[in-house]
């Protein structure tokens, strides 16, 4: 049998745009912190509908700053889900605080928030929801939930762009949303994040915060003619974005749309067709208020041997993956935290049967069609 062509998982959709702008900042010397960035925030905040878009350096960097500005710190407990890439909690860490998990709704995929009353004590701060895939939680209840006791809300949204809860854009909705520029995602910089907020408060402090606590930056400086005078006014990290990375976020920002529009093509060609499946259960979409951004497509395997699923994919040249391994399976949430197997049993069992399927707006429909015969060759 002809092997097919390799079917990436993941790939990030650049095109000459994005090649220009980055040599249009290269020719012009200025490639670190400067008018790009400002440019790229504005254009953000514009795009969500935010009154402010601070650009760092990663989305880890996004949350663990959204903690500092909030004062989050030791003994403090932050709930958010064990069913999430590592940086949610490890961000959490970061300021000392403790990372609560609450399991999962295993057909969202995101926190369970029926759960999330059990699991708040005095020490809890703040709760940290994933909008995991793209799928946005439920807001209204986690505001409830956060207006009744007092917590504030950080949103981890990395996989949320461009995502809607009832006709209002993530990164509105939280007191703090942190978003994912990272090469896989909806939109890339490479690496790089965003926050957002409409918190006049939280923004200079963050602006401030993201380069090593200083007043002004250089571009800041050099604009002014005050070359070298600053000073240190906060506790600062080295979380800034550079001019390079935001002359692609811009390019991939007036994308977006056009992005998404090819994520839910393939979305629908994969829905009709593996709904047909007895052994595969397709993703739960957003209600019709409500906006999925589409970052990864996650179907469950019902009595098939996942590892194996994945592995024949791969000898067909089709590259897969799995998300997520739960965080209280790993050995140092395990020994840092106390965390052990049956601690969160839905996260778990979902766990056993997920598989994420190549998904990004330059797969064609007859790599879809490829991935599909190949699953429907499998699982026969
Ligand atoms: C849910 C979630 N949160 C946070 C991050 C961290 O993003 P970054 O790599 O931009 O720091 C990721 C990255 O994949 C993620 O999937």
């Amino acid at each position: 049998m002809e092997q097919n062509p390799f079917i990436p998982f993941s790939r990030p959709w650049i095109d000459e745009t994005e090649i220009e702008a980055v040599s249009e900042v290269l020719a012009s010397k200025w490639i670190s912190t400067g008018a790009r960035v400002r440019e790229f925030e504005r254009a953000f905040a514009e795009h969500i509908g935010v009154k402010h878009a601070i650009a760092v350096s990663s989305c880890t960097a996004a949350l663990h700053l959204s903690l500092v500005v909030t004062g989050i710190g030791i003994d403090d407990e932050v709930i958010t889900t064990p069913y999430t890439f590592t940086a949610t909690a490890e961000a959490i860490r970061y300021v000392g605080a403790k990372p609560v998990l609450v399991d999962i709704n295993p057909e969202t995929l995101n926190i369970d928030v029926n759960k999330i009353e059990k699991a708040i004590t005095p020490k809890t701060k703040a709760l940290m929801p994933v909008h995991i895939a793209g799928l946005p939680c439920e807001m209204e209840t986690l505001h409830h939930i956060c207006q009744k006791h007092n917590l504030l809300l950080i949103d981890d949204a990395a996989h949320a762009i461009p995502a809607e809860y009832k006709g209002q854009c993530i990164g509105t909705l939280a007191d703090l949303t942190a978003f994912s520029f990272y090469a896989n995602k909806n939109i890339t910089t490479a690496e790089g994040g965003m926050i957002t907020t409409n918190s006049d408060a939280y923004t200079e402090p963050l602006r401030t915060m993201r380069l090593h606590g200083i007043d002004k930056d250089a571009w800041a400086r050099q604009s002014k003619r005050s070359i070298w005078r600053y000073d240190i006014t906060t506790e600062g990290y080295k979380y800034n974005m550079t001019d390079i990375q935001a002359a692609i976020g811009l390019c991939q920002l007036m994308k977006i749309n056009k992005m998404h529009e090819r994520r839910q093509n393939i979305i629908q060609i994969y829905n009709e067709e593996l709904s047909k499946i007895p052994q595969i259960n397709i993703p739960a979409p957003a209600d019709e208020t409500s906006k999925h951004a589409w970052h990864l497509y996650i179907i469950q395997l019902n009595g098939v041997d996942r590892d194996l699923f994945v592995e024949t994919l791969r000898d067909e040249n089709i590259e897969c993956s799995v998300h997520y391994v739960p965080l209280h399976l790993f050995d140092f949430y395990q020994k840092q935290y106390g965390y052990s197997v049956g601690d969160f049993p839905c996260a778990e069992k979902v766990f056993e049967k997920v598989v994420s399927l190549p998904l990004h707006p330059a797969l064609t429909e007859s790599d879809v069609n490829v991935v599909i015969n190949a699953i429907k060759r499998i699982l026969a």
